[in-house]
């Protein structure tokens, strides 16, 4: 794996950072105005545009906001952000899952009229390109007729591998079209990997909490999950992997890096680069599931762990189902050294990902518009995350503590002790609004005062009366 561009970073986010400061230290105080750009420029010496970009990071991020013709103000309501939950702290035990059915409510939430969909972690079909994706469909359709009905065999579309590698360049990673292979959505490459690496009764190290669509799979193949304590910031703790691999035979690893669900916190580079060497020595694979890696609130694309994956024991998952359309199911295994059994494992599965949404995907991305869109969308996610992040922190009791994500779009809020998240879930059901509670994050149902927050949803008088019913609910005790 020869390791591509380093994260660094930009000088217009240094300058945001100068700006928040100065914020922050009351330089500037709530409803004042910022300086003009010109006179910003010359204070930290950059070009006009690299201000106005700051002033894009720092409205991303919820700290000003533009008034017509009149220039930028710190928001009146510059709120205090929420503490943020402590280190995890899990049984270090292997564990067999149970209770992972309860996720299927979630999914089968989003088929219900009117609910307002805070369960899920799926955008509301008005952040994603659905018209420029259906164009391209339609020119499919209409110019490679034949070929959107044959099948596209492991490892699937190639000129669909050829936009992925392009693409797999901004994360660090050069990697040649043939060692790509295209599944049905990140959870059926999630699915292909564990397979490919794991059998009956294995032990599989993962974050915690984590993604309840992997214990699904971990559950399915009859494996045991040993959840490693997780830093909100940093991620999985080395530490404490390196002394679970000590104790157990770890047969693989799987993390959600960038960007993680729940917790949405990006691992530092240095931290994906001890994680890839200590499981090289200890020859265990790692599986990096990087499904939010495009949506960085700074539009930084971080790199992945597999960047730092020198003899391909990475494999590394992601899909197009959080950027551009979740209904498609195209996503991708990066499969290193375990490439020929992920692609038994894909064509004795589902023999091939359907044709015509690879090959529209391929149009979409050939045509150059996906990082324009990103562009736009990263910079909604930020807003929406720190408009519902703060009404959490209105209407939820004080001492509720909320995670500050970097990129993706939900948020994971710790309850005071004793709260209930699955009667909150129960009651708030009831009424029209669906949220993830936190047991379904851990194989030993954990986080039982933990709910995890879908703020891909447009912000409007309902969303904000659904948060502000869960900040009642909240404040409850567990019997009442
Ligand atoms: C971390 C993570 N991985 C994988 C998936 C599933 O992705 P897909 O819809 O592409 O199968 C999700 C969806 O919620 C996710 O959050």
């Amino acid at each position: 794996m020869k390791r591509g561009k380093q994260a660094v970073i930009k000088r217009y986010e240094q300058v945001a950072n100068g700006l928040a400061e100065q914020i922050e230290q009351g330089v500037y105080l709530p409803g004042e105005r910022l300086p003009g750009v010109r006179r910003l420029s010359k204070q930290f010496s950059v070009s006009i545009s690299t201000i106005m970009q700051a002033h894009q990071l720092l409205e991303d991020r919820g700290l000003i906001q533009a008034r017509p013709r009149s220039g930028y103000y710190v928001r009146t309501s510059v709120w205090q952000a929420p503490e943020q939950p402590a280190m995890t702290n899990p049984k270090p035990k292997p564990a067999r899952i149970t209770g992972q059915q309860m996720a299927m409510q979630l999914s089968q939430a989003t088929r219900q009229p009117g609910m307002i969909q805070l369960g899920a972690a799926i955008p509301h079909h008005s952040f994603l390109p659905t018209r420029a994706i259906n164009r391209a469909l339609l020119a499919v359709t209409r110019h490679q007729q034949r070929r959107s009905a044959r099948y596209e065999f492991p490892p699937g579309s190639a000129e669909l591998r050829q936009q992925i590698a392009r693409r797999m360049l901004d994360a660090g990673c050069q990697v040649a079209p043939s060692k790509i292979v295209i599944t049905s959505g990140c959870q059926e490459a999630l699915a292909l990997c564990l397979r490919a690496v794991a059998k009956t009764g294995d032990i599989i190290a993962l974050e915690s909490p984590t993604f309840y669509g992997l214990l699904q799979v971990v559950e399915s193949l009859g494996l045991k999950a040993l959840e490693i304590p997780t830093h909100p910031q940093h991620g999985i703790s080395l530490d404490a992997l390196k002394l679970a691999i000590e104790q157990w035979p770890i047969k693989a690893c799987a993390i959600v890096g960038n960007f993680n669900n729940p917790m949405g916190y990006c691992m530092p580079d240095s931290n994906k680069q001890a994680l890839v060497k200590l499981l090289r020595q200890h020859h265990i694979p790692l599986i990096e599931d990087d499904v939010y890696g495009d949506l960085a609130f700074d539009h930084h694309r971080p790199i992945a762990a597999k960047s730092f994956d020198t003899d391909g024991s990475v494999l590394y998952c992601s899909s197009f189902s959080k950027t551009l359309s979740p209904g498609l199911r195209v996503g991708w295994v990066v499969p290193g050294k375990y490439q020929e059994q992920i692609e038994y494992q894909k064509y004795i599965t589902s023999l091939a990902t359907p044709t015509l949404p690879q090959l529209a995907i391929a149009d979409f991305l050939q045509r150059g518009s996906y990082d324009r869109y990103l562009r736009q969308v990263r910079g909604q996610y930020a807003r929406q995350v720190a408009q519902i992040t703060q009404a959490v922190s209105k209407h939820f009791p004080e001492g509720t503590k909320v995670t500050r994500p970097v990129g993706g779009f939900v948020i994971w809020i710790e309850l005071l002790e004793g709260a209930d998240a699955l009667v909150i879930f129960d009651k708030a059901l009831a009424k029209g609004i669906s949220i993830a509670p936190g047991p379904i994050f851990s194989a030993t149902q954990k986080y039982g005062n933990f709910i995890r927050i879908n703020c891909a949803q447009p912000w409007d008088d309902r969303l904000e009366a659904a948060i502000l019913f869960l900040g009642k609910l909240a404040h409850r005790r567990p019997s009442s």
